[in-house]
């Protein structure tokens, strides 16, 4: 199998290349490409956004509005749908203080699922308490994969917002997002989809998925941290208000009156993270480059090889087996506590996630407080898998 280890340049350091790298669901490790385009355009390019009438700010927003575009190709839309936030976690922020707050009203209903992420729950929490509405969850199949029955009983209650995840972060499952959406849009409701997972793993298409939202993280998609995206449908930008004030976001201020710039500038106030956005389209063309065939065919092969490692696995109980997923699975080895088995692979250079991966509810749903995560990227190897699973050998031994 091909190894793609030698994009990522952090593997070359000294100290890293004994390194089996397993936290690619947390923070993808980043491409020489991206390194490279992200240098390259502070050392040539580089001056704020929208303002100078001089050469270098006009080079600089081309940069930041081909990075627009660029993501809209990414994800089978128009730039016009594209804001930038800082994170995953902003965009549904955004929403919630946005559309949320002019459309959820005292007794309405946000309908999420129990695999989501902290960040697609609190600000709806949030946004509940504050309007006097409630949240409600779709529950899970044993196998990690969402009730759909349960998901449908949910929607006879004409939930206003149903927001849920592509991809667990914690199980790896797909959900049938297409089905997803057009069920809930059938009840009525509005769907936000938060992306973070599927971004990097799955071709995505705007047009197709119909959803009303969605959002991604670029840290997770090999660009850089602080950058992220929020999709939403150009109807529902435009009747949005504002949520940030501040330079860039307006059309004209008075001292009494201000109008507002069209979405999406309405909704990136300040100086924008343009070094990250920038990156953040290095990241895709990184991508784009290698081709979604070899994407996919070459992440199938390392997790069905690592998923029948796992199952084959004596004393060790597997989260993650929805037959749809990707190459993220949760598991704990019977009887020791999965931190001091993250400590024994760390001394043999092995780097997975422990604890409760920001999915509390969903730990509570699998009857656990903590689990261990490996998740599989594009620079995981064969090696790599091999070498988790001899570590694991050596913890179950040690702890055991
Ligand atoms: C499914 C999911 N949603 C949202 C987030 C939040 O991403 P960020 O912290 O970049 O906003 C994460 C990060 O772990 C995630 O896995």
């Amino acid at each position: 199998m091909e190894s793609f280890k030698h994009h990522f340049p952090i593997f070359e350091n000294e100290s890293n290349q004994a390194l089996a790298y397993f936290d690619s669901a947390s923070s993808a490790q980043k491409p020489k490409h991206v390194i490279e385009v992200m240098n390259r355009f502070q050392t040539s390019s580089y001056a704020n956004v929208h303002r100078g009438l001089y050469r270098l700010s006009a080079e600089s927003t081309t940069a930041y509005e081909n990075a627009r575009r660029t993501v809209a190709n990414f994800i089978g839309t128009d730039e016009n749908h594209i804001v930038f936030t800082r994170s995953a976690t902003e965009a549904i922020n955004l929403i919630a203080n946005t559309w949320g707050t002019q459309h959820i009203k005292a007794g309405d209903i946000i309908l999420l699922t129990e695999m989501e992420h902290h960040a697609n729950i609190v600000p709806w929490v949030m946004l509940a308490k504050q309007a006097g509405a409630k949240v409600e969850y779709a529950s899970l199949l044993p196998d990690g994969s969402l009730d759909m029955k349960s998901y449908e009983k949910a929607l006879e209650n004409n939930p206003k917002l149903v927001a849920f995840t592509h991809v667990s972060n914690v199980l790896g499952t797909i959900n049938s997002v297409k089905d997803m959406v057009s069920q809930a849009h059938n009840a009525g409701a509005i769907t936000v989809i938060d992306g973070s997972q599927a971004a990097p793993h799955i071709r995505l298409n705007m047009v197709d998925i119909d959803s009303d939202f969605y959002v991604f993280t670029g840290h997770k998609n090999y660009g850089p941290t602080g950058t992220g995206v929020l999709y939403g449908k150009k109807e529902l930008l435009d009747a949005m208000p504002p949520w940030q004030g501040g330079g860039d976001m307006i059309e004209t201020v008075a001292f009494d009156n201000i109008t507002f710039a069209k979405a999406p500038a309405k909704f990136e106030a300040g100086t924008p993270n343009i070094v990250g956005t920038v990156g953040l389209a290095a990241s895709i063309e990184f991508l784009n480059a290698l081709g979604w065939g070899v994407i996919e065919t070459h992440e199938k092969a390392l997790s069905e090889k690592l998923e029948a490692e796992l199952i084959n696995f004596n004393g060790l109980t597997l989260y993650s087996r929805a037959v749809n997923k990707i190459g993220v699975f949760s598991f704990n080895l019977n009887g020791i506590h999965s931190s001091d088995v993250a400590m024994v692979l760390d001394k043999c250079n092995v780097a997975v996630r422990t604890g409760h991966h920001c999915a509390q509810p969903l730990m509570k749903a699998l009857g656990t407080e903590h689990t261990i995560r490996a998740s599989i990227g594009l620079s995981t190897t064969e090696d790599d898998i091999d070498q988790l699973i001899s570590s694991l050998h050596k913890a179950q031994k040690m702890l055991g």
